[in-house]
């Protein structure tokens, strides 16, 4: 059995992608008993500069769409045959790359800020996918909506997840604004070895725990 591709993707920027994709992917290799692969497949490289220190429990991938073109597909494959999870950290825009990531993946996580903005690239997201799963046939990617960098002190904060269920898919707990994860990408860390057991940390676990159970 292949490895679970699980595609991280919104399509505005800022919304908390990358930081997700790592977090989530290094939680998923669970201290080594899991395998996991994290493909950068954007080109501003977010990813690939985050574990370029070498201090991240998982190898990431630079493979942006744009260079591997049609032979982008077959090398994320090729990972998941060798993975037991390949995390998919998606560019912004509308793209070939986002296309044929949800066309791959068994699971689309998209983390959403409480801006007004995002929800409307949100809704976007959500017919892109709509788009897909009609095109493949099988209902899937699966998908989790995720509150990212939310600040409960906010009136948009504290709504979030109300907002969300509009959309009519699952809504993962929220992904807090929280200063651990800013520092833990300066120093080239996840949060789980930068801040163990903070709440950033296990804001992470959380979400990592239900990604793992997606079937
Ligand atoms: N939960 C969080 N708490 C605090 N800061 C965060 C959080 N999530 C992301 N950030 C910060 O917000 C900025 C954007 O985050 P990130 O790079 O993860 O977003 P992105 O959606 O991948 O952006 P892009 O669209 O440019 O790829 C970064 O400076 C990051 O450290
Ligand atoms: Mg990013």
């Amino acid at each position: 059995m292949p490895g679970k591709i699980i595609a991280v993707g919104n399509l505005k920027g800022g919304t908390g992608k990358s930081t997700v994709a790592v977090n989530v992917a290094c939680a998923l290799a669970n201290g080594g008993k899991a395998r996991v692969a994290l493909v950068d497949a954007d080109g501003q490289g977010t990813a690939g500069d985050w574990g370029a220190k070498g201090r991240l429990p998982v190898a990431v991938t630079a493979l942006p769409f744009e260079e591997a073109g049609a032979g982008w597909r077959d090398r994320v494959d090729g990972l998941a045959a060798s993975h037991d999870f390949v995390v998919l950290d998606l560019p912004p825009q509308l793209g070939d790359a986002i296309l044929n990531a949800l066309h791959a993946a068994s699971l689309f996580v998209v983390p959403v800020t409480a801006s007004g903005a995002d929800l409307k690239a949100t809704a976007k997201a959500i017919d892109l996918l709509a788009r897909v799963r009609a095109e493949r046939g099988d209902r899937r990617p699966g998908c989790l909506l995720v509150p990212s960098r939310v600040d409960r002190r906010t009136a948009a904060g504290k709504e979030i997840e109300a907002v969300l269920h509009e959309f009519g898919e699952p809504v993962a707990p929220a992904i807090g604004q929280r200063t651990a994860h800013v520092d833990a990408f300066t120093v080239g860390e996840w949060v789980g070895s930068y801040a163990p057991r903070s709440v950033a940390h296990e804001e992470i676990e959380v979400l990592a725990a239900i990604v793992r159970r997606v079937k």
